[in-house]
């Protein structure tokens, strides 16, 4: 009997229905049962065999089946689709994500943020200055003498007759005397420039840290336990450590601060040039004249002065050789920090 047929096919539509899961299997069931030669176009085509009486009735529940199976098809194709990709593939929910690249901080950043926490922590705070500078506050008021060696155009980029790329921070220490009244205390870190052969010991630009305190009474004293504390906390407790005495125009005495060779531990190697001593900053007492050019009484006032070349910290501090790595941009390089 043809609705005994209707009734079977309507149940095997719903148990095929509810085991499919994706777009192929749910057009296998189009074929199966909807399409031309589909099993319920088969009963559409039996319909004329029924006795007339009963045709309207058989008639409806056929056109019922074929409705609500069109219907249950439609309403799982889109559900199928709409958590599908474009191709049809479906959507793996399990698959770990695609993590986005983050950039890191380059190493001098991390250099600096680090020395500048160290000298907060001892009592510094952070000035700067433009590394466009005037002759006057790069060299002649830090007591450089006008036929200086250092003034000479081999080291200085200049950009007119007064003014130049600065080759040091020392020149914020100018500006911050001439813009504050002691106590100061003060580190100026900065980019400086000069104009020598590019090798893996020299570049073009680089960076410094300077430090100042100018107050009564400052004492050298002060000033090595300044450094020291700074060494230690940034290279290592059990750091070994010397000052050597040195010249800078701009202070008197002055000195250079040497740590051991991180290399040979002291006992004289290739990168300490066989002394076991690697220098690491120039220091000293701001020289009474520099007070002069900034109005400060040198009579009252003593205070310190120190600068160092964060690459060449950076470098000491992590083993690299060549000054060059820092600029290059290769992330090999920068990645290993
Ligand atoms: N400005 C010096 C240089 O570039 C470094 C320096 C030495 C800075 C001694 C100082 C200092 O403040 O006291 O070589």
């Amino acid at each position: 009997m043809l609705s005994e047929r209707i009734q079977q096919i309507h149940t095997e539509f719903e148990s095929d229905i509810s085991k499919v899961s994706d777009l192929k299997e749910l057009e296998n069931i189009r074929i199966k049962y909807l399409s031309r030669n589909g099993l319920i176009s088969s009963l559409f085509d039996e319909l004329k065999n029924v006795a007339k009486e009963d045709k309207p009735v058989v008639g409806k529940s056929l056109n019922e089946l074929r409705n609500h199976s069109t219907n249950q098809f439609n309403v799982l194709k889109e559900k199928l689709e709409s958590t599908s990709s474009a191709d049809g593939e479906k959507i793996d929910l399990t698959l770990p994500g695609v993590t986005k690249v983050l950039g890191s901080k380059h190493i001098l950043t991390q250099t600096l943020d680090e020395i500048k926490i160290i000298f907060k922590g001892l009592g510094f705070s952070v000035f700067d200055g433009p590394e466009l500078e005037s002759d006057y506050n790069n060299f002649e008021a830090l007591n450089f003498q006008p036929d200086h060696p250092a003034r000479d155009m081999q080291d200085t980029f200049f950009i007119s007759k007064d003014f130049l790329l600065r080759t040091h921070t020392s020149p914020v220490q100018i500006r911050v005397m001439n813009s504050h009244q002691p106590p100061v205390r003060a580190i100026m870190p900065g980019r400086v420039y000069r104009n020598e052969a590019v090798s893996s010991r020299s570049y073009c630009m680089f960076h410094q840290v300077e430090g100042l305190y100018v107050d009564t009474d400052v004492t050298f004293a002060e000033l090595k336990g300044t450094l020291v504390s700074f060494a230690r906390q940034f290279y290592g407790e059990d750091l070994n450590y010397r000052f050597r005495p040195s010249f800078f125009p701009f202070t008197e005495p002055s000195a250079e601060m040497d740590i051991t060779c991180y290399l040979c531990h002291g006992k004289g190697c290739k990168v300490c040039k066989q002394t076991g001593w690697l220098e690491i900053l120039g220091c000293g007492m701001v020289d009474p004249n520099v007070f002069g050019f900034v109005n400060y009484d040198a009579e009252k006032y003593t205070g310190y002065a120190f600068g160092m070349g964060i690459e060449r910290t950076a470098m000491l501090k992590y083993g690299i050789t060549d000054i060059r790595v820092f600029f290059e941009n290769d992330l090999r390089f920068l990645k290993q920090f």
